[in-house]
């Protein structure tokens, strides 16, 4: 493991600029204009594979975007880990709130700047070099690795489920290892035992046929404007309580003993606030922040279109407005159910004087696991040798929709090992991922191999 070790750290200025290249091609899935880009990226990590020294690497064609797959399978008897992550992007804008070029990856102050640094490209290619380390210097590997990447986590990874249940042999494993998360905070990594899932719509509200004229038909019907904005502030009370019927039904209660452990984390609420640049904290009454965002099921509206917004003022009535909002769930919430009774409750509380149109987009599953299980406690200590402390053990507020059906489709237990930080800036402009996490991350990616071939 020496040799190992060495390897990785000669190697490190190396891998910067292998990085770079990857975060140079534009790999974002939810622009149809960049499809070819997605692809490319799609190549670019199948190459890496290879270089690494993985086998029977392929791109394998969805009806999305391609799915990376690659395989070493040299240690018989022993466990095998299958990685996930996705080499697919958020969109950028906006632009002009980037320091550097989101796809001209820049180093500043030990950080690289680029969309797709931290989520998920740069931790996926941390687990792409630890393989490349210990075949190189260690022989074999200790155990069988796949690798499993794909290309529309960002847009809900909508053809995944069934690229698995159609793959179910290719992808048979003990254990997922996904990277694909930020760590508790700087110099405290941690593993991840939850996520929340999600819900998704669109509302589009129709007043009339066209706009009008504010004063000659203004008082004479409704404006959807005001309505959707009605509708919308109809969804949660004062207290932060969403007020869908049955929204609560299948909400799992926070355990006395998790809430206990997570009142032991070094959690600073003011800094919280700081580093967020809100006047005032929010959240449903009752809970701590964190307990907020990673327990408590939310409604949030992600976006809102109406009437004239551009300079100055015209008095216009508009004809229609649109918004995008999302629900993010806890166990045992099901994005089918959620789906259902807040469809109905719109529909219910919208009057008659509009028309409604609800679009249902993606969702996803929440998931959680006992964290003492052989594999968190093995991922733990090759954490710990990667980065010189013990994880601590967290929730998260994000989603990966796959992770639930690697539990129900394969029965597969995962393992979150994030090294991202929480102030990365994902999905925002100056994405970025401490290069000092990365390499460390990759440290201990190469441990968690024998840490997982010890445990048979
Ligand atoms: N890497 C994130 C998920 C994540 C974020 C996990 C923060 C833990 C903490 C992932 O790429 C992501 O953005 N997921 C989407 C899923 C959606 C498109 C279905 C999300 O959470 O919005
Ligand atoms: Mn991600
Ligand atoms: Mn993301």
């Amino acid at each position: 493991m020496n040799d190992v070790v060495d390897f990785i750290n000669i190697n490190r200025d190396r891998y910067l600029d292998e990085l770079k290249e990857y975060l140079a091609i534009p790999s974002v899935s939810a622009l149809p204009q960049h499809a070819g880009d997605v692809r490319r990226a799609g190549e670019w990590t199948a190459d890496a594979l290879r270089t690494a020294g993985m086998n029977n690497v392929q791109l394998i064609d969805t009806p999305g975007h391609p799915v990376v797959y690659g395989e070493w399978l040299g240690a018989p008897g022993k466990p095998t880990i299958l990685f996930y992550g996705h080499y697919d992007v958020q969109p950028v804008d906006p632009l002009e709130l980037w320091t550097t070029p989101p796809f001209e990856a820049t180093v500043r102050d030990g950080e690289i700047y680029a969309r797709g640094a931290a989520d998920d490209k740069g931790q996926v290619f941390m687990h792409i070099k630890a393989v490349e380390a210990y075949l190189k210097k260690g022989g074999g590997l200790p155990v069988n690795t796949k690798f499993f990447i794909e290309g529309e986590e960002e847009v809900g990874s909508v053809h995944l489920d069934e690229f698995i249940r159609t793959h179910k042999e290719q992808l048979a494993a003990d254990v997922v290892v996904i990277s694909d998360s930020p760590m508790f905070d700087r110099d405290i990594p941690s593993i991840c035992y939850g996520l929340r899932g999600l819900a998704y719509f669109q509302l589009d509200m129709r007043g009339t046929k066209s706009d009008l004229h504010s004063g000659s038909f203004g008082g004479a019907v409704a404006n959807p404007a005001f309505v959707l904005a009605q509708v919308l502030a109809q969804m949660k009370d004062k207290s932060g309580r969403i007020k869908i019927p049955g929204f609560y039904d299948d909400v799992r209660a926070l355990s006395e003993e998790e809430r206990a452990e997570w009142k032991k984390l070094p959690f600073k609420e003011a800094k919280y606030r700081k580093e967020l640049g809100a006047p005032k904290l929010f959240g449903e009454t009752g809970y701590s922040t964190l307990e907020r965002v990673w327990a408590r099921p939310t409604f949030e509206v992600n976006g809102l279109l109406s009437g004239f917004t551009g300079e100055g003022a015209k008095t216009v009535l508009p004809a229609v407005a649109m918004a995008k909002v999302s629900m993010r769930l806890v166990p045992d919430q099901t994005p089918d159910k959620i789906a259902e009774i807040f469809e109905a409750h719109v529909r219910k509380i919208t009057p008659p004087t509009v028309e409604l149109k609800v679009t249902r987009m993606h969702g996803g599953k929440p998931w959680m696991t006992e964290f003492d299980n052989k594999y968190v406690r093995a991922a733990g200590r090759a954490i710990e040798k990667g980065f010189g402390r013990a994880p601590v053990f967290n929730r998260e507020g994000g989603s990966i929709p796959v992770v639930s059906t690697f539990q129900e489709e394969l029965g597969l237990p995962s393992v979150l090992f994030g090294v991202g930080l929480p102030d990365e800036n994902a999905h925002a402009p100056n994405e970025k991922l401490d290069l000092g996490n990365f390499h460390n991350g990759i440290i201990a990616s190469a441990y968690l191999y024998e840490e997982i071939a010890g445990l048979t």
